[in-house]
């Protein structure tokens, strides 16, 4: 095994492979594009996913590029496998490698990742857990290049819950110089440890601020999450009065400013963590971002695949 078969977060890489994976999926991206249907990489190759969670973007761009590329994906939905309730998650990692190239999951505990990796003879790539969503930052920081022609040097303002994506991002801005700001509710801070490593990295501007207002100030992006993830939607209406004043709305885009993008990893729910206007509006890229999954992830499983 070697040590970097996997693709579990972004800082596992550095700064040149980070940059040469997303060079590589505005190459592919063109050749998907152009419908060019000659490049085959992964003909003869299997990938399972594994779902313990509900998912339209991860299943449908993962599933979708790995059969473009020439490789056949098979779909491990919640109670297919119950990951951990049938079978202990060691044991399915085993079992998986031995029919398949490659392994793609979305889990709840972020062991459960490190579990399947660990035991997994075949690369790993992580759809989402409870602590990161390296894919999704991935494909954010590939229309980030493609929107503003670079992601270094550049004001990310996420307003919303600490949670997953934040930590993407902070590991993110651990490998790539920029300015990140989290602007959430006192209480809903990212994981302490994952802020003091970006910090620690010493190339990015970290901010975590509970003034959704100041922040946005010169935001080259605006950046918003449910308040809500998925495994704590019994929480959703104590974080609608938790989170009042933390809505993406028009007033808050124009203190961003007119050269502010909005960006959102969706599913969103409208009227809730970002208005409807806000979404439709046109400097809004959420479909741009949703496209992009499809083509960081082809290079990151060209990446991991030593394609
Ligand atoms: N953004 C994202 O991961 O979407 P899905 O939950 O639909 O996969
Ligand atoms: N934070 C959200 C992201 C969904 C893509 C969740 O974990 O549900």
């Amino acid at each position: 095994k070697t040590e970097l078969k996997d693709f579990l977060h972004i800082s596992d890489f550095d700064k040149d492979t980070i940059l040469r994976i997303l060079d590589r999926a505005i190459e592919v991206k063109a050749l998907i594009k152009s419908r060019d249907r000659t490049f085959q990489p992964f003909k003869g190759k299997t990938m399972a996913m594994i779902f313990a969670k509900p998912s339209m973007r991860t299943r449908v761009s993962f599933e979708t590029g790995f059969t473009l590329l020439g490789g056949h994906a098979i779909y491990l939905g919640p109670d297919d496998i119950q990951m951990g309730k049938r079978e202990e998650t060691r044991d399915v990692a085993r079992v998986l490698c031995r029919y398949n190239d490659i392994i793609m999951a979305r889990v709840f505990a972020h062991q459960d990742i490190l579990d399947l990796a660990k035991y997994a003879t075949v690369p790993v790539i992580n759809g989402l857990t409870d602590y990161n969503h390296p894919c999704q930052i991935m494909a954010d920081a590939l229309t980030m290049i493609e929107h503003i022609g670079q992601l270094e040097g550049t004001k990310v303002v996420y307003v919303g819950d600490g949670n997953n994506i934040v930590h993407s991002w902070l590991l993110l801005a651990s490998v790539i110089p920029f300015h990140f700001v989290c602007a959430c509710p006192k209480g809903f801070e990212p994981d302490e440890n994952t802020v003091e490593k970006a910090r620690q990295a010493g190339i990015s501007k970290i901010e975590i601020t509970n003034d959704p207002k100041e922040a946005v100030r010169g935001a080259d992006v605006v950046y918003s999450d449910v308040w809500a993830s998925m495994g704590q939607k019994e929480e959703a209406a104590y974080r609608r009065q938790v989170f009042k004043g933390f809505q993406v709305d028009k007033s808050l885009m124009d203190i961003a400013g007119s050269k502010a993008f909005f960006m959102h990893c969706l599913p969103a729910e409208r009227g809730v963590e970002v208005t409807d206007e806000v979404v439709e509006a046109s400097n809004s890229i959420v479909f741009q971002q949703a496209e992009n999954r499809l083509h960081a992830q082809n290079a990151i499983m060209l990446h991991v695949l030593g394609k």
